[in-house]
C-alpha cells in the first residue's frame, strides 16, 4: 500500500505535475473556490462557463495568464499568491479536458 502511494507520487512528480495529494487539494479548490463563481459544474455563474466546449480554441497560455493574474476590472481574481505555475497549469489542463467529468 505504501509502495503504491510512493509510486503514484513519484509518477506525478516525474511528469511535472503536482503530487497526488496536491492534486486532490486543487480539485477541491476548483469545485469550492472556482466553482463559487464559475458554477459547480463549470457551466457559469458570476463568471463565464469553463467547460471544455466553452474553452475550445482558447490558447492554454492565455488561460494560464488569466488564472495567474486575474482580469483587472472584473471579478476574476489572480491566484499567484496561492498557487504556483505547476498548480495553475494543472487546473487549466483539467478544464481543457472537461471538468468535472460528465
Ligand atoms: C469571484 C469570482 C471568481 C472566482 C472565485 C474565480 N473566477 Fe474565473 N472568472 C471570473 C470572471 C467574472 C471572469 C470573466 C472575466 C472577464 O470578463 O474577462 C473569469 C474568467 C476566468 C477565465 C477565462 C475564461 C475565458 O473564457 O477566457 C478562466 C480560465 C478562469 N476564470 C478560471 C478560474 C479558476 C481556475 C478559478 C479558481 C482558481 C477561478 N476562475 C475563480 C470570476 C471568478
Amino acid at each position: 500500500m505504501l509502495l503504491i502511494a510512493t509510486l503514484l507520487v513519484a509518477t506525478a512528480a516525474g511528469a511535472g505535475s503536482p503530487t497526488a495529494e496536491r492534486q486532490q487539494q486543487l480539485a477541491n479548490l476548483l469545485l469550492q473556490d472556482c466553482g463559487s463563481c464559475h458554477g459547480l459544474r463549470m457551466t457559469g455563474g458570476l463568471g463565464p462557463a469553463l467547460t471544455r466546449a466553452a474553452l475550445a480554441g482558447k490558447p492554454r497560455d492565455s488561460l494560464i495568464a488569466t488564472v495567474t493574474h486575474g482580469r483587472p476590472g472584473t471579478a476574476m481574481p489572480g491566484w499567484k499568491a496561492l498557487l504556483d505555475e505547476q498548480d495553475i497549469a494543472w487546473l487549466v489542463d483539467r478544464l481543457l479536458e472537461g471538468y468535472p467529468q460528465p
